[in-house]
Formats: structure tokens, C-alpha cells, sequence
């Protein structure tokens, strides 16, 4: 499978036959190289509700009548928009076409700001576990460091990592550095970093407080890993 990077927490993933975009915020996005009206999708994965997480999905799975997987409140709400919607929750797996998702855990906080100043709550935050084609992602969501990270990486050989490093809303590089370590992926790629001032990092200094033993990478934006 193809694993690119697109700024902030956006990835796509191009197996035989099917694209899954996770959290795709293209709009506001200063960092990203994606075009709401150019993107297709087969599958769009939510991590949480939030607007830079859910971003432009409602445009991009409305045209494409993609399969949109989310945490189930943010499932149920996105439906009555009337997408096409898959609701899930923390622990569980399913085997779609395209690949298997594992929710897992998240320490964070997930919820729908509205114009009108209302906030929708959107249950629990999480991240992602995708397997496909023998090869096994993890994408992390927003979250903070967690010790059970240590068992989701016994658990489930991670292949790819995709942490968030930003800090004030997430993990910072030190943080993240000891979710690497937990987490014991083959490689560890920063993600949530630069988008906004409040998350102004150089992921070097992630790379370099990682373990020896680990292997980090920063992906540029559009950059591609085969896996
Ligand atoms: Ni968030
Ligand atoms: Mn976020």
C-alpha cells in the first residue's frame, strides 16, 4: 500500500483498489497540497469531532458517496447530514473491503463547535488501528501520552506510526517520544505540528529524542511511503 502525508493529522492511503483519506482537513489547512473539489475517496476514517479532524469530509463523501468510519456520535451526526456512515467505538474492530479498523483509545476531547456558539458533544476521542494488505498503521488521533499505548503496540505489531507532536492541544516532542517507545512501531512519522502558531514545532527534535532502537521519519507534505 501507498501511506502519504497531506499537513496536520491528514493521510491518505492507496491500497489495490481503494483510497482511504483519515481526518481530512484541507480547508484552513495552511499546510496541506489537497483540493476539496480534486480529492476521491472511497473511505474517509474520523479519529474525533473536532473542526480540524472532520474538516472537509461532509464535501469530499458527499460527492464521492464515500463510507464515512467515525466514533459513533460523530457517525450518527454526520449521517442525519446524510452521509453514508460505519459508527464505531473504543475497542473494537471491523473487517470492511477495503481493511480491517480498530478504534483504540484517546485522551482527548471531542466535540462539534457551531456557528451559533453551541457545542455538540461527539462521545469519545480515539485512534485508529487500519490493517490491510499484511501491513498495519496506527494513526493516533489527538491524544495525550497514555501508558496503555505499551499494550495497543503488544498487541497489534504497528507497522507505521503517526503521532502528534504539536504540544498544546496534544503530545509534545518529549511526550511523543515516549509514545514511540510504547507504541514500538517500525516507523514513527510526526504529525499536528505547524498548522496553527499554538503547535509550532521542528519535528527534528522529536527524531532526536527518540530511542536508538527506534526509527523516526518526517514526511513532507505530499510525500509518499511504500509499505
Ligand atoms: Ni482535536
Ligand atoms: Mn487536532
Amino acid at each position: 500500500m501507498k501511506v502519504s502525508y497531506h499537513g496536520h493529522s491528514v493521510v491518505k492511503v492507496q491500497t489495490e483498489g481503494k483510497t482511504i483519506l483519515f481526518d481530512p482537513f484541507i480547508t484552513g489547512n495552511s499546510l496541506t497540497d489537497l483540493q476539496v473539489e480534486k480529492e476521491k475517496a472511497d473511505v474517509i476514517i474520523l479519529t474525533h469531532g473536532h473542526g480540524d479532524h472532520v474538516g472537509d469530509t461532509e464535501a469530499i463523501a458527499s460527492r464521492c458517496n464515500s463510507l464515512v468510519v467515525a466514533p459513533n456520535e460523530l457517525a450518527v451526526y454526520l449521517g442525519w447530514k446524510g452521509l453514508n456512515t460505519h459508527g464505531m467505538n473504543i475497542g473494537g474492530a471491523y473487517e470492511f473491503n477495503f481493511g480491517t479498523v480498530k478504534y483504540t483509545q484517546a485522551f482527548h476531547s471531542s466535540a462539534v463547535v457551531t456557528e451559533n456558539q453551541q457545542i455538540i458533544y461527539m462521545g469519545m476521542p480515539a485512534g485508529v488501528l487500519f490493517t490491510a494488505e499484511g501491513k498495519t498503521i496506527y494513526h493516533a488521533g489527538d491524544t495525550a501520552l497514555f501508558s496503555d499505548m505499551k499494550l495497543i503496540g503488544e498487541q497489534h505489531p504497528i507497522d507505521l506510526a503517526f503521532l502528534p507532536i504539536g504540544d498544546n492541544f496534544t503530545m509534545g516532542p518529549r511526550d511523543a517520544a515516549v509514545a514511540a517507545k510504547l507504541i514500538n512501531a517500525k516507523l514513527v512519522v510526526p504529525v499536528h505540528y505547524n498548522t496553527f502558531p499554538p503547535i509550532r514545532q521542528n519535528p527534528q527534535n522529536f527524531l532526536d529524542l527518540l530511542e536508538d532502537s527506534l526509527k523516526g521519519k518526517i514526511l513532507e507534505v505530499g510525500e509518499t511511503l511504500e509499505l
